[in-house]
């Protein structure tokens, strides 16, 4: 047994924050997307108790039992479906994200997609490079102002896409399970049921997390209920949505469009039905992908890490009642 703690990395860590790992663990990199189990010994194994992760690594049930001595998991993201939170808890192993840090970029990136589909900005792109307008003007697109603004999840990252759709004049409206106190309080959104949502939003986004609940809990029903004019937006976990049901509203001209950030597969691959859509602009899951919001996750993922291994209560925990 070593005498101090021993970690697994699995994401390229700035060179500073590593030195900072590296003054206080022994670190065993272990490449994304490979299971220890597969590439450490059994005795390595037995000393690991921590690890920083990205969504890629999956922890399940299966790779907590051969890590028998973790007490802590650090996600380099906000999102931590990849993680089997009951047996997180059951093995008393503390989960750590990285929320805050990313809510401008994503909101950015969302905001943009509803851009890029209103005034159908990427087509605009490739329709100057290739000469076309030579030959007659781009066709006209759809103003966003006075339109309605849908966002299905309400917290910390819609908080910010609802100031930016305000900001565009739009009317915004939201859904969650219950009340979000703060857009109530700052009067940035209203709150209606879920069904009237779908039917009024004429760009509706969905920012819920993927949790079994969730998963594919946007389908046919819900693309029946929206207006042929409006727009999806999806930058948040792919397999929220139902994939085919998207595919299905988008071809048969249910809905106008959608702009996905995220898929059900990543990478999505070139042959997938939605790369040769007309009307989808797609992202590379790109949502936090900025210089100084990855460096804020990694600052905060790093740390997250050191404090919950050195006794002291990290910023963000998954699970914070089993601190302590
Ligand atoms: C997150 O932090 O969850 C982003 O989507 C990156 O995975």
């Amino acid at each position: 047994m070593t005498t101090r703690p021993r970690v697994i990395v699995s994401v390229p860590v700035p060179e500073d924050l590593r030195a900072e790992l590296a003054g206080r663990f022994d670190i065993v990199d272990v490449p994304v997307g490979e299971r220890p189990a597969e590439v450490l010994s059994a005795q390595v194994r037995a000393d690991i108790q921590g690890q920083l992760i990205t969504p890629r690594t999956r922890v399940d049930d299966d790779l907590m039992q051969s890590l028998p001595r973790l007490r802590v998991s650090s996600n380099f993201a906000v999102g931590y479906d990849n993680v089997d939170l009951p047996a997180a808890n059951r093995r008393k192993v503390l989960i750590c994200n990285t929320p805050n840090v990313l809510n401008n970029a994503v909101a950015d990136v969302t905001l943009g997609l509803m851009l890029c589909l209103a005034r159908n900005l990427v087509a605009g792109d490739a329709f100057v490079r290739s000469g076309a307008w030579t030959r007659g003007p781009f066709p006209l697109t759809h103003d966003i102002r006075g339109k309605t603004f849908g966002l299905l999840g309400m917290g910390r990252i819609g908080r910010v896409v609802a100031r930016g759709a305000q900001a565009f004049d739009m009317k915004v409206i939201y859904h969650n399970r219950r009340l979000d106190e703060e857009t109530e309080a700052l009067g940035l959104a209203s709150y209606v049921d879920r069904d009237t949502l779908f039917r009024d939003a004429d760009v509706l986004c969905v920012l819920v997390p993927l949790t079994a609940e969730t998963r594919h809990s946007v389908g046919a029903r819900e693309f029946a209920m929206m207006k042929p004019t409006a727009y999806l937006i999806n930058t948040a976990r792919g397999a929220v949505l139902d994939e085919a049901a998207l595919i299905e509203a988008l071809r048969s001209g249910k809905i106008a469009g959608a702009g996905l950030d995220v898929m059900e597969t990543e990478p999505l691959p070139a042959d997938s039905p939605l790369c040769s859509l007309p009307n989808v602009v797609l992202q590379a899951h790109v949502g936090s992908a900025t210089h100084e919001t990855r460096r804020a996750m990694m600052e905060l993922a790093v740390h997250n890490l050191i404090d919950a291994l050195s006794g002291i209560r990290p910023t963000a925990m998954v699970n914070p009642e089993l601190w302590g």
